[in-house]
């Protein structure tokens, strides 16, 4: 719409914008206005000034302060009216209504387990270290009383490094290659080196197998490694440790008992299992219907460990035990499958 410029029409325009700001309902409403009269294409007003520069020097003189003004009038009154609004609007909200709570982050389920099971520990005086996990073949290996050829190697699908690695060591261990740790007990001699005998300790961390991963295999994975030395460590001390961590971790009296098996780094080995906490034995599908859970490996380190550790020999005596944290987890949650941690499914995940 072009504007005729003289008294009645500047009057006229103000009176139109007047009633429209007195409509206006929302501040898109009050957009429209602006859009209207002020847009910077076709707005009534910005095209009367645009004109300007056609009219003669006397008009120019005349009309070019009027529209001004009502520029600045018109303006200040659609900012009066934006804010109006905006009191308006936060008057209407009801301020009894509950509040729209955020969504927090918390932590995962697995990360939980592992915080219960160190407060566990300890509270029974154990000390917790992870370590390194790029390690030297020797503390993966050698020195858990796997050489070279023991096909125990070959049971604990590794990673090897192929890149040369620089770190400087405490302990000057020629040639020896560098692998992700298989399992956590890659620090027992390390630890054994570092702070000597008596000995309580406990390794929570990840650990890397080079394995195709499928339902029950994961290239990367959580494991704890415990163990104790002294001058008098004997399989009942093992026996009750055990017991006595899942007795708290799922806050019932659980039966453990220890199944000959074989490790290279202790002797006797054991396999220990827990009666199930879903059915308490009776069996149920967790279980296998056996009425027990395998929990990992265990067992008395064996004299050739504290040897490479450069303890004296006959001197100390030890227990060592290690296991999947996904397992705990699981049982302790009672989710039926160490797969729905991993899945990154949020309908499982926000239930802890
Ligand atoms: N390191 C073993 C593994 O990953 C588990 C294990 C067995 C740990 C016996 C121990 C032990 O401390 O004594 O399969």
């Amino acid at each position: 719409m072009k504007l005729k410029l003289n008294n009645e029409s500047l009057a006229q325009l103000q009176k139109e914008i007047d009633d429209a700001l007195v409509g206006a309902r929302t501040t898109e409403d009050v957009d429209a206005v602006r859009v209207q009269y002020l847009g910077r294409k076709n707005g009534v007003l910005t095209e009367a000034l645009k004109s300007l520069k056609d009219l003669g020097l006397e008009e120019k003189k005349v009309f070019g302060p009027l529209l001004n003004d009502l520029k600045n009038r018109i303006e200040e009154q659609l900012t009066r009216a934006e804010h109006a609004l905006d009191v308006d609007q936060s008057a209407a909200r009801d301020l009894t209504l509950p509040g729209i709570v955020p969504e927090t982050g918390h932590l995962h389920p697995m990360t939980l387990v592992q915080h219960e099971l160190m407060d566990i520990f300890r509270s029974m005086g154990f000390m917790i270290v992870e370590g390194p996990e790029l390690d030297q073949e020797f503390y993966n290996f050698e020195s858990l009383n796997i050489p070279k050829t023991h096909p125990a190697r070959d049971i604990q699908d590794t990673f090897f490094i192929k890149t040369p690695i620089t770190r400087k060591e405490k302990r000057d261990l020629p040639k020896t290659g560098w692998v992700m740790r298989t399992h956590t007990s890659n620090m027992q001699v390390r630890i054994m080196e570092e702070y000597g005998a008596p000995l309580r300790c406990v390794v929570p961390a990840r650990v890397f197998r080079n394995e195709s991963t499928d339902a029950s295999h994961e290239h990367t994975f959580y494991q704890f490694e415990c163990f104790v030395v002294d001058e008098k460590i004997n399989i009942g001390n093992l026996l009750w440790t055990i017991q006595e961590i899942f007795r708290q971790l799922y806050k019932k009296d659980v039966k453990v008992r220890l199944r000959p098996g074989y490790f290279p780094f202790t002797e006797p080995s054991f396999e220990p299992d827990m009666s199930c906490v879903f059915c308490d034995g009776v069996g149920c599908r967790v279980c296998k219907y056996t009425g027990w859970v395998e929990m990992g490996g265990s067992g008395m380190i064996h004299p050739n460990v504290f040897k490479a550790a450069g303890f004296p020999e006959g001197k100390y005596t030890g227990f060592a035990f290690g296991m999947g944290m996904s397992r705990l987890a699981m049982l302790k949650y009672g989710l039926p499958d160490v797969r729905l941690f991993m899945d990154s499914d949020l309908r499982i995940l926000k239930q802890f």
